[in-house]
């Protein structure tokens, strides 16, 4: 196969270079076009652009194959922990038991926020949506954590890394407890990553707290399943941030942000609304699906449907898995569970999202695991940026390694008005 791709503008025939993927992608490499033939591209919403080349995560949108680092997601759920699965991905291998334990103590070492940060909470009504209250504690990170902004600086830079994994769950839990006006219970080092986040989250000074071992693991896999998932709206905002050389916190504050939305991590939250509503509403899934079809309907199924995943999303099948599990705990069945899946079961047999190839994506079921959890609708996104993060970091990391780095700075086409005469406000 040839390397180079023909592009025929006019009477003018210009190769363009092919890059060759480990998988055996292939890309069109434009990076010359604008010099070479005074054209741009144009792609919008960057359905087939590709913004990098990355090692961190594969992910085959046709099979519903997920790699991190070219492990199979379905191993790394089911034999590693969140901190390990972390490593992995910010470093590219597996570590050994004894950087593993490097790890996590220098994580450990961080997990306490300033005391100072406490006013920041304090200041939020108690209504803010904790998503908002997350990226601007960690936006503040910057100003608490002083000396480890110089991204290009690689002692900082690591250092950031330690801090940022240790803090963010004391701060997603701290968001929580300030919303429901309760004390914050301060991370305890000897529980592990999800042990203390739980624990900060429900643990009452007045009361004893028993953590349930299941929950433990369920976050744990959670975690793991949200960890990366390659050039998404929320790591692309992490990547284009950081290219302009701001620190790691400012740069996952901006990732937070981008994940709130409903069509992307908020979709978990919008997610379970919809489920209640529509049991609310007599569990007419026949209605539902005929306005998630109207066009002129702006309702989706929300959780259903991926740019990649053109297929199941594997997470998605993993997480039903463990909702079977968990929920079976309970002494009466879950109605939300049976409604979301008689829901999946009369999508996946209509032709709308049949010929649309619109699946469940790990939104779909996560809610569900959540809500047997205790943990509130409003911090179900916040769960999701908990898992993100390291992949968000490892991210952040190859970009600063990367020799070709250079501040991300798309063009357009430009299609306002042509060049006018100014008109005085008087004449206006
Ligand atoms: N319900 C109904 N119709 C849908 C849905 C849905 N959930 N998703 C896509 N479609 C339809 C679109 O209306 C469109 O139909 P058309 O061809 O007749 O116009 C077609 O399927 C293609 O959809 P696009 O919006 O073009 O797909 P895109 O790749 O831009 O969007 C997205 C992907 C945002 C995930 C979309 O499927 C969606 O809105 N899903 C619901 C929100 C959601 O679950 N988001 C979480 C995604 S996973 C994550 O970010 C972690």
């Amino acid at each position: 196969m040839s390397d180079f791709a023909k592009l025929i503008i006019g009477e003018r025939e210009f190769e363009l270079p092919i890059h060759q993927g480990t998988e055996g992608h292939r890309a069109i490499d434009i990076s010359k076009l604008l010099a070479q033939t005074g054209h741009i591209t144009l792609d919008d919403g960057y359905g087939n652009t590709g913004a990098t080349e990355s090692q961190i995560t594969y992910v085959d949108g046709e099979n519903g194959v997920l790699r991190y680092r070219g492990y199979a997601i379905e191993d790394l759920a089911q034999r590693c922990d969140f901190t390990e699965t972390a490593y992995l991905l910010i470093y590219g291998e597996l570590p050994t038991a004894e950087q593993l334990e490097e790890f996590r103590a220098s994580i450990r070492t961080h997990t306490l926020l300033h005391e100072g940060m406490k006013q920041i909470f304090a200041g939020f009504p108690p209504d803010a949506h904790p998503m908002a209250i997350l990226s601007s504690v960690v936006g503040a990170l910057a100003i608490y954590s002083g000396d480890t902004i110089d991204a290009r600086d690689p002692e900082q830079q690591q250092l950031a890394i330690y801090r940022m994994m240790a803090k963010m769950p004391t701060i997603a839990a701290f968001s929580y407890k300030q919303s429901i006006g309760q004390p914050f219970i301060y991370p305890e080092n000897r529980l592990t990553y999800c042990q203390n986040f739980l624990q900060m989250m429900f643990a009452v000074p007045s009361e004893r707290y028993e953590m349930d071992p299941d929950f433990v693991d369920a976050l744990n896999l959670l975690l793991i399943l949200h960890a990366d998932h390659g050039q998404n709206c929320s790591t692309s905002a992490v990547r284009m941030v950081g290219s302009s050389t701001v620190n790691l916190f400012s740069s996952i504050s901006a990732g937070i942000c981008a994940l709130w939305g409903a069509l992307h991590g908020g979709a978990n939250e919008a997610c379970i609304n919809m489920l209640d509503m529509i049991r609310a509403d007599g569990g007419n899934l026949g209605k539902y699906i005929d306005r998630a079809k109207d066009p002129n309907d702006e309702f989706r199924l929300m959780g259903f449907g991926h740019r990649v995943y053109k297929n199941y999303d594997p997470r998605a099948t993993i997480i039903k898995e463990v909702c079977h599990k968990l929920l079976a705990k309970q002494k009466k069945p879950d109605p939300i569970f049976q409604l979301a899946q008689e829901l999946e079961e009369v999508a996946l047999n209509d032709s709308y999202f049949v010929d649309r190839r619109l699946y469940p994506n790990v939104d779909f079921y996560s809610g569900i695991i959540y809500r047997a959890m205790g943990i509130p609708e409003n911090m179900f996104t916040v769960l999701f940026a908990l898992g993100r993060l390291p992949g968000w970091i490892a991210h952040w990391r190859e970009m600063h390694l990367a020799p070709t780095m250079r501040i991300h700075r798309p063009r357009q086409l430009y299609t306002g008005s042509p060049k006018r005469e100014f008109v005085p406000l008087i004449k206006r």
